[in-house]
């Protein structure tokens, strides 16, 4: 069980935004996604997540080779993706943007909202998390219940892989501890999870390992108990790590 990709190459015109690409992620880690602005992170998550196509490589999910058509492609093979503005319906209810798209109905085709509304709860009540009712539009909640609400909608999907894209930037300090608390919860339940994010302290904090992109290149995967910060960041701004003789 696991994900992996290879050799996974995209291009815009004449710019290689990623090359020849190879990671794997496991159900029950959390791997940090490391890299400078502009060094890829968000487009190999977006072939993983079927949002792009790849000009070359392959992705294949517990076993299974796939060729992502849509993110539809990637969500019905277990991989959910949450962008950094989450997308989510400020007008609408917490519960109807967990629900949005695969809304629960009986057999006449009235909504189940009742229904949805318990399994939304349970989602919630699951994590350790500052309790908040689903009822309330997305629009009044704090950062990290945003947060916590566009994650919500992945759970109640049985996603196995999330992909995270930067999701503690713009909270506060508290709310960014809630998310990353839910990180762990996520990775505890079997989750494979991939964090993209420019703050090397967050993670070290929920990380087991961190791949870390270089101008669209690997330039490597660290298990997080045995590199250190100083090679993490020679990855990330020279490609390689820090010589010895340097
Ligand atoms: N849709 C697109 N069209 C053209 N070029 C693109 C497109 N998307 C990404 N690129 C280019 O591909 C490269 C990688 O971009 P990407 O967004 O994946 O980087 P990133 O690591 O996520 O950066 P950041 O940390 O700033 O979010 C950049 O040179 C970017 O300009
Ligand atoms: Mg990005």
């Amino acid at each position: 069980m696991s994900v992996v990709l290879k050799n996974i190459t995209k291009s815009y015109g004449s710019v290689k935004a990623i090359e020849n690409i190879d990671l794997e992620i496991h159900p029950g880690e959390v791997i940090g996604l490391l890299g400078d602005n502009g060094a890829g992170k968000s487009t190999l998550m977006k072939v993983l997540a079927g949002a792009v196509r790849p000009n070359e490589g392959t992705i294949e999910v517990d076993g299974v080779d796939y060729v992502f058509e849509g993110s539809s492609d990637a969500r019905a093979a277990g991989i959910e993706m949450l962008y950094q503005d989450l997308a989510l319906f400020d007008d609408l209810p917490v519960v109807m943007n967990v629900f949005i798209g695969r809304e629960i109905t009986n057999r006449f085709g009235f909504l189940r909202y009742g229904e949805m509304r318990r399994r939304a709860m349970d989602i919630v009540n699951g994590f350790s998390v500052r309790k908040f009712d689903v009822r309330n539009p997305v629009g009044n909640l704090s950062g990290g219940q945003r947060q916590v609400s566009a994650i919500t909608r992945t759970m109640a999907f049985g996603s196995r892989y999330i992909i995270l894209d930067e999701p503690t930037s713009a909270l506060s300090p508290s709310a960014r501890d809630e998310v990353l608390a839910i990180v762990r919860d996520l990775a505890s339940r079997g989750i494979g999870v991939v964090m993209v994010s420019h703050d090397l302290g967050h993670v070290r904090q929920v990380c087991d390992r961190v791949a870390i992109l270089h101008l669209g290149t690997m330039a490597g995967v660290r298990d997080m108990a045995t590199t250190s910060q100083d090679e993490i960041i020679s990855l990330i701004v020279d490609g390689h790590a820090p010589n010895a003789a340097a």
